[in-house]
């Protein structure tokens, strides 16, 4: 027995080399970790329990059934973050460049199930060449395995995917279903078709960064929600994410100790926000300044940064955040903002995460190019997403909260739980100036001189402002539950969601939504 025994270690031995110590070498210059590495880094230590390290491919095309790799290309198994159990694949650039054969999409889809199986997050690191080509369509059909498997994980278990190197072609999809996507600044690019296959076909000529880059797809496409600098930092990044998610979709994230007052309060939020309602101030500092600690872990940064979102914790409670900033764009909501929060919302309801919005909207982005690019469609997205949202709702009115873009900001009529509004909260149809050009249009038309003119503007906009640049008409009627002094926001939200911690709201049964996508 001690030969086999011996054998088995050294099989072993030869499965963690992946594709060899030449190869892992060619890896760290490119100043990417191994398969293997990345894994340790993720997982509490030690934690780490792999399957199928003997799997080899078998495909026999090209003189393949001379070169075989031991685990073939893919790392899979399960560990833990934090204690709690996380499945993970890492695909593994040493191995025929990480190429996905027909065992390798076998591998993944085993860890899926079992995820599946066990209600725990699914972690994907993403590093290959795509389709393992000497293969043919039999590992087509192994992307379409994973992806069925991610599309019906999606609601149920989280699933982030890492890309830490090349993800092109089809196997873009797989990452694209899931929860949420990073990738790091060098070494990371995601695209369908590549740069030379862009310049054959259409003519343009562009490099691998600029095509699919990780700063393209944080800023520009909105495809990847966090831009990393490195690896490292990104599979820590992971650690901290899962913090403020559950396991699985009928878990509860979960709720820990919190030092930070309940009661504490910071007077600048009297004052944030400025005398002039058009000068702008940064959503942020209201952010951070409710919330624990200031811990605010912000998700597409660096897309539609006239809507801020992510996740935080008020007394130890998870929730997600969604904030119309200010400081871009004056906070309006346009295509990509309506979509970028639409989406954080819809994932915040499937895992049970309390969604708390922070109102200080203008309206919609007027204009043609909105109008053709659908902004109608993309708008009711986030109506949709809130209307349908049947975890707890606050939402807090900081200034602005016009028109159509008031009903979508989660008020209450769209299932607003927990209503509230600074004194600054001006609730209307839309601002003073143009509510006096449509009301008295007519009126102003006649007036020839421009100075009488400007004082009937200002006369009716001081009127209008009079009734409405104020939260006590909307009060009144009860929409707006209560008006709360700014500096004391994080508390009311605190008691809000204790309040609110046994919600129950159900929609009615049916196969699913139609959201207009
Ligand atoms: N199938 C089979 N083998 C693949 C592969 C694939 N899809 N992609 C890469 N490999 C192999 C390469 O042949 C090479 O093997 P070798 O070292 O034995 O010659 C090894 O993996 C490393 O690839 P290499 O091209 O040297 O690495 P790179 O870092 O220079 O380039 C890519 C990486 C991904 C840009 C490049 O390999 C590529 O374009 N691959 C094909 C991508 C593609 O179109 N896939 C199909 C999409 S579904």
């Amino acid at each position: 027995t001690q030969d086999k025994v011996k054998k088995l270690i050294e099989l072993r031995a030869e499965a963690k080399l992946g594709g060899g110590v030449n190869r892992i070498e060619a890896q760290h210059n490119k100043g990417k970790f191994t398969a293997r590495e990345r894994i340790e880094l993720l997982l509490d230590e030690g934690s780490f329990e792999e399957f199928d390290m003997f799997v080899t491919h078998r495909c026999t095309n090209f003189g393949m059934e001379k070169k075989k790799f031991l685990g073939d290309g893919v790392v899979t198994g399960h560990g833990t973050i934090d204690g709690r159990v996380v499945y993970v694949f890492s695909q593994d650039f040493t191995v025929f460049g990480g190429s996905l054969s027909e065992t390798f999409a076998q591998k993944i889809c085993k860890v899926m199930d079992m995820a599946m199986k066990a209600g725990a997050p699914l972690i994907g690191i993403n590093d290959s060449g795509g389709a393992r080509i000497q293969e043919g369509v039999t590992s087509l059909a192994g992307y379409a395995e994973i992806f069925e498997r991610n599309i019906l994980a999606s609601g149920v278990i989280p699933q982030i995917s890492a890309i830490f190197g090349p993800c092109a072609g089809g196997a873009v999809y797989s990452p694209a279903l899931t929860d949420f996507i990073m990738m790091t600044e060098q070494n990371s690019y995601m695209f369908v078709t590549g740069p030379k296959v862009v310049k054959t076909v259409t003519g343009e000529d562009i490099s691998v960064e600029d095509l699919g880059g990780g700063k393209v797809h944080a800023a520009k496409s909105g495809v990847s929600h966090f831009l990393v600098e490195d690896e490292k930092e990104g599979l820590m990044l992971i650690r901290k994410l899962l913090t403020f998610l559950p396991q699985n979709n009928l878990e509860d994230p979960i709720v820990t100790e919190s030092s930070d007052p309940i009661d504490r309060m910071d007077d600048f939020l009297n004052e944030i926000i400025p005398e002039n309602p058009n000068q702008p101030y940064d959503v942020t500092d209201v952010i951070s300044s409710i919330v624990d600690y200031s811990e605010f872990l912000e998700i597409h940064r660096n897309y539609a940064k006239n809507i801020v979102v992510g996740f935080a914790k008020f007394d130890g409670q998870p929730v997600g955040i969604v904030a119309n900033q200010p400081n871009y764009l004056a906070g309006v909501l346009d295509i990509e903002a309506s979509r970028k929060a639409a989406r954080f919302v819809r994932f915040c309801d499937s895992f049970n995460i309390p969604i708390i919005t922070l109102v200080d909207v203008p309206g919609f982005l007027p204009g043609s190019k909105q109008e053709y690019g659908g902004i109608i469609t993309h708008g009711a997205k986030l109506m949709f997403a809130y209307g349908e949202a049947t975890v707890p709702k606050i939402t807090v009115t900081l200034r602005k909260s016009y028109g159509g873009a008031h009903d979508v900001m989660s008020c209450k009529q769209l299932r607003g739980d927990l209503n509230y509004a600074w004194p600054t909260a001006e609730i209307a149809v839309m601002g003073a100036s143009g509510a006096v050009e449509v009301l008295h249009g007519r009126k102003l038309a006649e007036i020839e001189d421009p100075e009488e003119r400007a004082k009937y503007i200002a006369t009716h906009e001081e009127e209008y402002k009079e009734k409405f640049a104020n939260p006590y008409q909307a009060a009144a009627l009860g929409y707006i539950d209560d008006i709360i002094e700014p500096r004391n926001t994080r508390f009311r939200i605190i008691r809000g969601l204790q309040s609110l911690a046994t919600k129950k709201l159900v929609n009615p049964p049916k196969k699913h939504s139609n959201i207009p996508l």
